[in-house]
């Protein structure tokens, strides 16, 4: 869509002008926009601002080699190898049993080997040995973790169920050097670790909603589950931090002013500035909230030891199997009550900032295994007629501009994956 969105908003303003990208997301449009413009991003997600920050203004003093190396044989590394030597060996012995056919020690392991969860419900779930493993290695975390607040992050909350041990204690390592490193430095190597652990986590699909699930309804074991988990779980991440971190290093920036913002979409109209000729908008879409499938990038980004949300499991009120943040980001645009409020502020601010709305909106068509939108095309236009001049579509792949001057006007049926609403002031 990239080529798309650029041809209109070349349209809409000129070389000179700020542009804003108020979803900025994975910071794709953003970066492509900042090629021949000066782009404000902006989203409520902290990891969003870190990619975003570095796509926008890549810092190339970083020598990857020497850093990575640095990371690796720190002393902080060798510390948490140590206070983690019980579950490394037990998660190792379960997967070599597993794929010699045995998988139950695995199964046990992949359901219950969180740090946080375990200790949380008083090893209740685990079997004798497991307890004995997650006991001694929790002890030993938490001491590290009384002097280095935050240093245990990534194990304490997500090792052994989306990433082996061997992985967050790398990942816990990458983000003690990255907490010291220059501050100019600093979002590029955090973006590039966001990637490798995106690229190791042992889930399907490579998301975080959900840790793999072990076995069948039944109860079974599932087939292949071993040999699945072996393969993401000896991802090096030294290894693949700096494959991402060779390419982010390698981004050609440019001069102009870029910020990228960790923000509601209405704070960021407050402040942006007046010569903001466009807005482009990037909203979600359906009722899945973001922040559920990102939850561990976020706290990654931010080690703010968050509390991890409950839910009934089995009669009992446990810490939620994906470990979710409690205040995890609830978004209007996800919400069919409240998404035409988060819309109509969205056009009256953008019309009264007098810039033009580049709207990015995905039609009604329920496909098997989709989401239906929160809004139709028709309800969204029609509420943004009351605060612009002029809307027309443009569907990227097509690029035909659609009159929009009645409700009969029907996006419903055709094939668009997404189309672009622009709105004049
Ligand atoms: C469809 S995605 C944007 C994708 C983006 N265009 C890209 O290229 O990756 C929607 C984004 O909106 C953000 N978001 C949801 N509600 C928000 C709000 N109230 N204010 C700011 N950002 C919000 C989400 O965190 C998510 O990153």
């Amino acid at each position: 869509m990239l080529d798309a969105i650029g041809e209109v908003i070349d349209e809409l303003s000129s070389p000179n002008d700020v542009v804003a990208d108020l979803f900025a997301g994975s910071g794709s449009v953003s970066r492509f926009l900042s090629q021949a413009r000066t782009v404000i991003s902006a989203d409520i997600q902290e990891y969003s601002r870190v990619i975003c920050s570095a796509v926008l203004n890549p810092s190339n003093s970083i020598q990857p080699d020497i850093f990575v190396d640095q990371c690796r044989s720190s002393t902080m590394h060798d510390a948490l190898i140590e206070s983690c030597t019980e579950v490394l060996e037990y998660e190792s012995e379960a997967i070599s049993r597993a794929l010699e056919g045995l998988p139950l020690q695995l199964c046990e392991f992949l359901e219950e080997a969180s740090l946080i969860k375990s200790a949380d419900e008083n090893y209740l779930n685990c079997s004798g040995l497991l307890e004995c493993a997650l006991k001694a290695s929790h002890k030993k975390l938490m001491r590290l973790e009384s002097k280095f607040e935050g240093l245990c992050t990534a194990t304490l909350y997500y090792g052994g169920i989306y990433f082996s041990f061997k992985q967050t204690v790398a990942i816990d390592a990458i983000l003690y050097e990255i907490e010291n490193s220059a501050s100019r430095d600093k979002d590029t190597l955090l973006a590039a670790l966001l990637s490798a652990v995106s690229n190791a986590v042992n889930t399907i699909g490579k998301q975080f909603a959900q840790p793999i699930q072990p076995r069948m309804s039944n109860g079974q074991p599932k087939k292949g589950i071993a040999a699945k988990v072996k393969k993401d779980r000896e991802i090096d991440i030294f290894e693949v931090f700096s494959e991402n971190l060779k390419k982010y290093v390698g981004l050609q920036g440019n001069k102009l002013p870029h910020q990228a913002l960790c923000m509601d979409f209405s704070d960021a109209l407050d402040q942006l500035p007046k010569n903001t000729r466009v807005v482009y908008a990037d909203p979600p879409y359906t009722r899945d909230h973001y922040s559920r499938f990102y939850h561990v990038l976020e706290t990654l980004c931010l080690r703010d030891s968050p509390t991890v949300s409950r839910t009934k499991i089995g009669g009992s009120l446990r810490l939620s199997r994906g470990l979710y943040r409690e205040q995890r980001h609830q978004s209007p645009f996800c919400i069919r009550s409240q998404a035409p409020q988060a819309f109509t502020t969205l056009f009256s601010k953008v019309s009264k900032l007098g810039a033009s709305l580049v709207l990015s909106y995905s039609p009604h068509v329920v496909r098997e295994g989709e989401h239906p939108r929160v809004m139709t095309i028709e309800d969204l236009t029609a509420l943004a007629r009351s605060h612009f001049q002029e809307i027309y579509t443009v569907c990227p792949g097509e690029f035909k501009h659609n009159k929009l001057n009645s409700r009969e006007n029907s996006f419903e049926q055709k094939p668009h994956g997404e189309i672009l609403i622009i709105c004049k002031n």
